[in-house]
């Protein structure tokens, strides 16, 4: 599992420190890189200059917000090189500013050029740390040596640049850079991470030959002068003054370079959180000025940006393709799928195998290799089809554009028009291996082998067929025998069944978790915590789940949860690293998910999320249920399907979680009878009749959980006009009525992409039916999803029709 770094909340309690407190640092004075929090404060305690751990184990000499709970860095001496604890940063009797690691011996910086004649150190109010010689003579400054970003008063000359975050919690050296070039234009690069050159200018302020130096004064303004001050080019008018907010101006990891500001009284904000609000920002959008033919783009080879309703942009992976990094956004998309195979023999049996996934305003600019005019977008689509270079065509003003991987300068937005067509495979070979390493496309190669194998045989006697059939299936059942005993590692002995899975010890979570500290959830009998663990180099974030002492219910959601999870592997299901069983205590230790549940995603954020993103998510949740129901030797029926318990990943992956009321069926049974279980409003109706309980109340979940991700709202409102409070019964009156649309009223995304939206609207109403043999099974869910699949018309969720 790859780590994700955040930063750790470190109590803002500073001691007095040695030798600062406010005013001038003497000659001798030092901090360490510890507990103690020690630092030197500006005279208005405005900012503070000491060591900030980044990263478990790891410090930042950093100069930052100080009286704000978010205490913003804003200067670091040792970005690309943390220290270890116990690293100092002493001001020596002789005038030398250095920061040593005792323990390792080395030096990892040192303010240079080297000082003579220093008399003190100073934190000062305007977050410039200096070292002086008297009042008159500094001798070196951090305002001379910007990290990301600038500060009111702090000006940026010729030759002078700052360089983007790695990310929002990592603040090494990234891809983006900013320069007041020795030629006197301003402008922002991509750069070829992980090397500093530049590879493409997204913008400029087209000032060769005049510009000078980039000015943010005292009242919030940021531009660029002339030699002798002319004002060139101003990037920030709207002056905010230094007396009411806080400011600064940071070339964010996403490239984008924001003028930010947080008001300094709290009653400014009219009883508000106070938080940083963008002022201004440049370049507007991001996602379309980068267009190199070099380079990642804004987000990564295979991605695509968009902007949000944020005005940031999102960066996201195509349907079948996913993050390479899913801890680093902008790190690229990798397809989920075997490509295409330029075989002679197997391209055309191949061809039925691929399908596309349409993306409306989206283009990838730069990597066509071929392209036509006048075609339709039938014969665009037949054209990339048989063409195994081709990884998505572009139909736009009837002209055909062919792509091949990897695609550069992904971007979606309403002004490129046309649509992208994004070919994938509809065999889900690889979705069932969690596992990135490159063991998974010789897996999957190996089954697609073995498929088609298969279809071969159907064309030969119906005896042969069995036989061959036989021997097939006995082939694959050999491989999955040897892919289960495989996966089960050298961890402690676990119930039969388990695979790779930790016991924990009690006094390990509690530290893990700093004694329960950070609480990220909680549920009915149980409530989350964040934890985190260091191997050596690693670190690994996770959440841990204390089962809360109502003994009996406690140590069956206990048991439930084990066995049916410990027995899943699959990238849509959040995945359990062990447990705790110590007396009366049941722990559960999953995998972090940064970025929460789908119900905060949905119901929390001020505007709808963006469509694509949603899109994906509807899917993965489709591919996680459809795994639980299909693909695990136990049928698993997880009955507690809502968005509560879809969780996404640091890309938005969804993963499905708490498998605390979930029921195993064996091998033989395809049913079972059990008290009522789940949620208000997510729960089948067969619950309440007495019915059995069959893997098809997880499809009505399903179905309810789609309806609130295509319409973003929750089921039940009881707010609204009386034929919208339930939106499972709105959506079929809309349906009826031929007004689908008007579900998706406040969402433009979904209007643009409207043939989509309608099938997975009519989708949702067959999975909602009450009868539960009219649900289709999540197989066939899947397919209607992704169009290879006629969607007939739903009946009225509570007639009684033919099932499909
Ligand atoms: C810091 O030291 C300098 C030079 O000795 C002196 O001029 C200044 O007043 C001192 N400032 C404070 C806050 O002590
Ligand atoms: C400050 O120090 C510089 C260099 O050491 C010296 O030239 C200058 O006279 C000093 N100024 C004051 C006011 O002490
Ligand atoms: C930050 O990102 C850089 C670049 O990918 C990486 O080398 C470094 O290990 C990351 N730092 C941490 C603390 O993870
Ligand atoms: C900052 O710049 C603006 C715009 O040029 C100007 O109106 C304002 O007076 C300046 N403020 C300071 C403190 O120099």
């Amino acid at each position: 599992m790859a780590a994700v770094i955040i930063l750790l909340p470190i109590s803002a309690t500073a001691q007095s420190p040695r030798g600062g407190g406010g005013g001038n640092i003497t000659l001798g004075s030092s901090l360490v890189a510890d507990s103690s929090n020690s630092t030197w404060k500006s005279p208005s305690g405005e900012f503070a200059f000491g060591f900030r751990q980044v990263y478990p184990g790891g410090y930042l000499l950093a100069i930052w917000f100080d009286e704000m709970p978010e205490r913003t860095i804003i200067w670091s001496a040792n970005r690309n090189n943390l220290a270890q604890q116990g690293s100092t940063i002493q001001l020596s009797s002789d005038g030398r500013f250095e920061l040593n690691d005792p323990t390792a011996g080395r030096r990892i910086w040192a303010a240079s050029p080297a000082t003579s004649g220093v008399a003190y150190a100073a934190m000062l109010d305007s977050g410039d740390f200096v070292l002086a010689a008297n009042s008159s003579a500094v001798t070196w400054r951090s305002f001379d040596e910007p990290t990301d970003t600038l500060l009111p008063s702090q000006t940026l000359d010729q030759g002078g640049s700052i360089f983007a975050s790695f990310s929002d919690t990592n603040h090494s050296i990234g891809r983006f850079k900013l320069i007041m070039q020795a030629d006197g234009n301003l402008v922002m690069y991509t750069i070829n991470f992980p090397n500093e050159d530049h590879v493409y200018a997204y913008f400029a302020t087209n000032t060769v030959g005049t510009g000078f130096r980039l000015i943010f004064n005292q009242s919030g303004y940021i531009y660029l002068t002339a030699r002798n001050g002319t004002i060139l080019n101003t990037l920030s008018s709207n002056g905010a003054p230094t007396s009411l907010l806080h400011q600064r101006l940071t070339l964010d990891y996403d490239g984008v370079l924001r003028h930010y500001v947080y008001p300094k009284f709290a009653n400014a904000t009219g009883g508000r959180p106070m938080a940083w609000s963008v002022n201004e920002f440049e370049p507007s959008n991001i996602c379309l000025r980068i267009a190199s033919d070099r380079g990642f783009g804004a987000c990564g080879y295979n991605s695509v940006c968009t902007l949000g309703t944020d005005q940031r942009p999102n960066c996201v992976c195509p349907f079948a393709y996913s993050p390479i990094d899913p801890n680093d956004r902008m790190s690229g998309c990798k397809q989920d799928f075997v490509p295409q195979s330029c075989d002679r023999n197997s391209s055309r049996e191949d061809a039925d195998v691929f399908s596309f996934d349409d993306m409306p305003n989206t283009d990838w600019q730069t990597s066509d290799y071929a392209s036509f005019q006048s075609v339709s977008e039938d014969s665009c689509r037949q054209d990339c089809l048989s063409d195994c270079f081709c990884a998505v065509a572009i139909y736009s003003d009837n002209g055909c554009y062919k792509k091949k991987t990897p695609l550069s300068n992904g971007k979606t937005d309403s002004s490129i028009g046309g649509k992208a067509l994004v070919k994938f495979s509809r065999r889900n070979d690889t979705a069932t291996d969690p596992n990135p390493s490159g063991r998974n496309s010789r897996k999957s190669s190996n089954r697609s082998a073995l498929i088609r194998m298969g279809s071969v045989l159907l064309g030969s006697s119906v005896f042969l067929n069995l036989i061959l059939l036989s021997f097939v299936l006995f082939l694959v059942f050999c491989y999955r025998a040897r892919k289960s005993k495989t996966a089960i590692r050298a961890y402690t002995a676990v119930p039969a069944g388990v695979v790779s899975m930790r016991s924990f010890g009690f006094d390990e979570l509690k530290e893990a978790t700093n004694g329960f500290n950070e609480e990220i959830g909680s549920g009915a009998c149980s409530t989350v915590y964040k934890g985190t663990f260091n191997e050596g180099e690693n670190v690994t974030f996770v959440a841990v789940k204390k089962l809360t002492k109502i003994a009996e219910e406690a140590d069956q959601e206990f048991k439930a949860e084990v066995s049916s999870i410990s027995r899943t592997n699959h990238k849509n299901l959040v995945r359990l690293l062990g447990y705790c069983d110590e007396g009366q205590n049941r722990l559960l230790v999953y995998e972090y998910m940064p970025n929460g549940s789908l119900a905060n995603f949905l119901f929390e954020n001020p505007s709808p999320p963006n469509w694509y993103r949603r899109v994906q998510i509807a899917f993965a949740t489709a591919r996680g249920l459809c795994y639980l129901h299909e693909e695990c030797t136990t049928q698993i029926i997880h009955c507690d399907i809502k968005p509560q318990n879809v969780l996404l990943d640091g890309s938005h992956v969804a993963k499905i979680s708490d498998f605390g009321l979930a029921k195993l069926l064996r091998a033989d049974q395809t049913r079972t009878n059990t008290g009522i279980r789940g949620t208000r409003g997510y729960v089948a109706p067969e619950w309440f009749r007495n019915m059995p309980i069959t893997v098809k109340v997880d499809v009505y979940s399903y179905g309810i959980l789609l309806l609130e991700l295509l319409c973003c709202r929750r089921n039940f409102l009881p707010d609204v006009e009386d034929e919208k409070v339930v939106l499972a019964d709105w959506a079929y009156d809309c349906y009826r009525g031929g007004a689908i649309r008007s579900l998706a009223a406040d969402d433009e995304v979904a209007a643009d992409d409207l043939k989509r939206f309608e099938r997975f609207v009519m989708v949702a109403i067959w999975c909602v039916q009450e009868d539960p043999a009219l649900r289709p099974h999540m197989k066939r869910v899947m397919h209607m999803l992704e169009g290879s699949v006629q969607v007939p018309a739903p009946p009225d969720p509570t007639s009684f029709a033919t099932p499909i």
